[in-house]
């Protein structure tokens, strides 16, 4: 059977003994990290090889870090793990040149929408619209949690999983951010990123910018499903310390506490709305469309 002795990641190497020693937050974004570009991303193509021939070493690298999990007895219920677990199962098959069992292939297969699905899904893209002014009408903690799984669902590269919320609500709470608009009837999310994650694979190095997507990506996820819940909302920008306004994410980290290694992004304000608005309208598309001459 292969083994490896090492993963190579940018600027680094991990050895079984350096796993050792890796925080488990780290050690699991690691792992969802070599699953992700050590297993899934390859292994499609090789699904469609016919016939499958063994290779030895797919999967190896994500293996190793599985294996350290396991060893230090940490949970495996949580959901990432056990998506890490199927793709650990199917690189085994992989390597020995069995066809592995995904029935996903044929179920998951995507398919256009119904005429009525796509009514919906133009009207949440097209109808939502920053919303600056709330009631006082509480919004109720169920909904600020579809809200947060709406952003748990959006695209993340690397599969890292460097995103973290924080929900403000009191109005001492939410005075540690700064924003341009009365937020008083709104709720605030607070979107971060833990950058020690990125650092651990590399991505610091190769694709610094994912995390602030990641953060955007969530962000726009949250902002739909709130719309999609007869909620307003808005984006509120964080701000760098100028001579007109000081660094909010600072000021935030420093009076919530938060560590060194966690990144504000963006705010997010949610609330019931007072009022609709005159909707903003974009350039036209032929505008937007940058064609070579
Ligand atoms: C990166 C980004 C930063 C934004 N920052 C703010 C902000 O600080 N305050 C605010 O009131 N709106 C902010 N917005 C909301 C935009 O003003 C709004 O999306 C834009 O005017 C288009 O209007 P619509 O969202 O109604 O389509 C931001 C939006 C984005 C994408």
């Amino acid at each position: 059977m292969s083994t490896i002795e090492a993963i190579p990641s940018p600027g680094r190497k991990y050895r079984k003994e350096d796993l050792a020693d890796l925080d488990p937050v780290l050690l699991g974004a690691l792992l969802r990290e070599r699953v992700h570009h050590n297993i899934e991303v390859p292994l499609y193509p090789v699904l469609l090889r016919d016939p499958l021939k063994p290779i030895p070493n797919f999967g190896l690298q994500a293996q190793l870090v599985y294996d350290e999990w396991v060893r230090r007895g940490l949970s495996q219920d949580s959901p990432d793990l056990k998506w890490v677990k199927r793709y650990i199962d199917i690189a085994a098959h992989i390597r020995k040149g069995e066809k592995p069992d995904i029935p996903e292939l044929e179920d998951s297969m995507p398919e256009p929408f119904s005429e009525g699905e796509m009514k919906v899904v133009r009207k949440l893209i097209w109808e939502r619209c920053s919303i600056r002014n709330w009631t006082d009408r509480p919004v109720p903690d169920e909904l600020i949690e579809q809200i947060l799984e709406a952003g748990r669902a959006a695209p993340v590269g690397c599969n890292l999983d460097a995103v973290r919320f924080v929900v403000l609500r009191t109005p001492e709470e939410k005075s540690m951010i700064w924003s341009d608009i009365p937020t008083d009837n709104a709720v605030i999310i607070v979107l971060c990123f833990d950058k020690r994650i990125s650092e651990t694979v590399g991505q610091d190095k190769m694709v610094p910018q994912n995390l602030g997507y990641d953060a955007s990506a969530a962000g726009d996820h949250m902002l739909l499903m709130a719309h999609a819940l007869g909620l307003g909302g808005v984006w509120l920008s964080k701000t760098v310390k100028s001579e007109h306004t000081e660094d909010t994410g600072k000021k935030f980290k420093e009076l919530y506490g938060l560590p060194d290694h966690i990144e504000v992004a963006l705010h997010i304000a949610v609330g019931w709305p007072a009022s609709g608005i005159i909707k903003s309208k974009r350039l036209a598309l032929s505008d937007m469309i940058i064609t070579s001459v």
